[in-house]
């Protein structure tokens, strides 16, 4: 499948990947490595390729409530930080043992298991570092929806749910509480804290933002499920087929490539309504819904 994006998304793209790779760049620059090794790993697991879609929408969120990019840096970098320490441990051997990533040796591949390991967990401290040496006003509530969303109650959940599933049987709701939970849970973190940045809490457009997240974090898991079984993996730069050599209950495993696609599309339209209250300053949060299921890798 050929991804479509509109040009304006394709700049935008450009724009908030090449801010947030100079952002996550500066964090190894000019320092002492106490152990390089350790940041050898970690910068192998965040700076080489990714497609940076939760800093997208940290930046494309807050733009749509008013916010500047200075103040989107630091939420930016940091959901990023989550998202390559939960790729880095998703890959270990004990988890979905996976050799490629990026289109590169995964980290304990490259180095070994323990440096991917303790790299996770430096990256997922790095993470909060980032984030909480900003001066927000509410500072205390951005760093409470990026832990919220990564452990217990998010990512780190739903992590536990897709590995407790292996081999299993698990109808459609049960999956999509677990897609929730290890992918969406990270998707609506990354629009709460754009928006966050630029409105209090209870600004009825945040739960407008979460909405559109909640549907698009699925559908993005879906298709990610879906290219599993329809990518290859030069383009998805991991090894396609990955799902079904582990026995990994997917959207297409229960309810076929169509019906899975049929349910992707379906989340994208209910995404793409929920953005009503915004108006037109969420039309490129629009475009990315559709790009989320477009893509090919
Ligand atoms: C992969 O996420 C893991 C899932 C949650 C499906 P991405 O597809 O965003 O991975 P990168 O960051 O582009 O490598
Ligand atoms: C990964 O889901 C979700 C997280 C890393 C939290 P997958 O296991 O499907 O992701 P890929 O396919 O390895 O990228
Ligand atoms: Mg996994
Ligand atoms: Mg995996
Ligand atoms: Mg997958």
């Amino acid at each position: 499948m050929v991804a479509t994006q509109s040009s304006q998304l394709a700049v935008l793209r450009r724009t908030s990947t090449a801010r947030v790779d100079a952002t996550l760049a500066a964090l190894f620059d000019n320092r002492q490595a106490v152990a390089p090794r350790l940041e050898a790993a970690m910068r192998h697991g965040l700076l080489a390729g990714g497609k940076r879609l939760r800093p997208l929408l940290v930046y494309m969120a807050g733009h749509a409530l008013g916010a500047k990019d200075d103040a989107l840096d630091a939420p930016a970098a940091a959901i990023e930080l989550i998202h390559a320490y939960s790729l880095i441990h998703d890959d270990l051997p004990a988890m979905d043992d996976d050799d490629l990533r990026r289109g590169q040796p995964t980290v304990h591949k490259a180095f070994d298991e323990a440096s991917a390991i303790l790299a996770g967990d430096a990256l997922q401290a790095l993470a909060f570092e980032v984030l909480s040496s900003t001066a927000h006003p509410r500072l205390g509530n951005l760093v409470y929806t990026l832990a919220g969303a990564s452990g217990r109650d998010g990512m780190v959940a739903g992590q536990a749910l897709d590995l407790d599933a292996v081999g299993g049987h698990p109808d459609v709701d049960a999956l999509a509480h677990m897609h929730a939970h290890k992918t969406g849970a990270l998707i609506v973190a990354a629009v709460r804290l754009g928006g966050l940045v630029a409105v209090a809490d209870d600004d009825p457009r945040l739960n407008a933002l979460t909405r559109y997240a909640a549907a698009i974090g699925l559908a993005f898991q879906i298709h990610d499920d879906i290219l599993d079984v329809t990518g290859d993996t030069a383009t998805l730069g991991k090894t396609s087929g990955a799902d079904a050599a582990r026995a990994k209950p997917t959207y297409p495993s229960l309810l076929g490539l169509e019906g899975a696609q049929r349910k992707a599309q379906s989340l994208i339209d209910e995404a793409i309504a929920a953005l009503a209250p915004l108006g037109e300053r969420a039309a490129p949060l629009a475009d990315l819904a559709h790009y989320m299921i477009e893509r090919d890798h």
